[in-house]
């Protein structure tokens, strides 16, 4: 049976996180971001000096990480063995190393549980790669959002100049489409459009037209 939960999965810088914050705050749901546990695990890797392609060593460490999330006014805050590592999760060499160690059975696994235990509490919307195919299987609403690899790298470009960081666009959308790949082509759950999810192509969408879509979605659906 069907629960009161919305599952959003789709390729890098579709804009899930902005569009699932906005909406958890309009149905006042709890938002859980799972880029950011593979993220705060890629941190307790690269803290151990392992490399991304090291899958024994991956493996093996993965037992060592207590990984727990808390919120904070609302806020999703990562913790990892008793640190705050929320501050460091955007870091482009944090998400190059969670797409890589994102492969691994055993770090799927763990996560996967931390996952499924914060949506048995209370209705949330979650996104991610994989929550509507595997993690949340029963969600009421399952969305596949994506845009044109273009259209994403043009809004991360964006993203970053504000931020006052430089960077070429080219190369943007080279990383982009590289770490889609990857997601695409893993064995282990792959970033796919489960069946009954539906598609939402935010290519020549606003934000708000992206949030009133899938609101409308989701009355109907639950
Ligand atoms: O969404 P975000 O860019 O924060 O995710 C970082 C990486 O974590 C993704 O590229 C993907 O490899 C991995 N991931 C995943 N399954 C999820 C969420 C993220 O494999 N549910």
């Amino acid at each position: 049976t069907k629960n009161r939960s919305i599952a959003i999965d789709g390729p890098a810088g579709a804009g899930k996180s902005t569009i699932a914050k906005e909406i958890a705050a309009k149905l006042d749901m709890i938002y859980v971001d799972t880029g950011a546990m593979y993220r705060a695990m890629a941190i307790y890797f690269l803290s151990l000096g392992l490399d991304g392609k090291d899958e024994a060593g991956i493996c093996a460490a993965c037992g060592g990480a207590d990984v727990s999330v808390i919120y904070e006014n609302g806020a999703q805050q990562l913790i990892v063995n008793g640190e705050n590592v929320t501050p460091r999760l955007r870091e482009e060499v944090v998400g190059q190393m969670a797409s890589n160690c994102a492969v691994y059975g055993p770090v799927r696994s763990k996560l996967v549980e931390l996952q499924r235990e914060l949506a048995d509490r209370t209705p949330v919307i979650m996104d991610g790669r994989d929550i509507g195919s595997v993690v949340l299987p029963n969600a009421g609403l399952k969305v596949y959002l994506t845009a044109s690899v273009e259209e994403r790298a043009r809004r991360r470009y964006k993203e970053l100049i504000e931020k006052g960081e430089t960077c070429d666009i080219i190369e943007v959308e080279k990383t982009i489409a590289d770490r889609d790949y990857q997601d695409m082509h893993r064995e282990n759950s792959p970033l796919c459009q489960a069946e009954d999810a539906v598609l939402v192509d935010s290519s020549n969408m606003t934000a708000a037209q992206v949030v009133d879509t899938i609101l409308d979605l989701y009355r109907k659906a639950v």
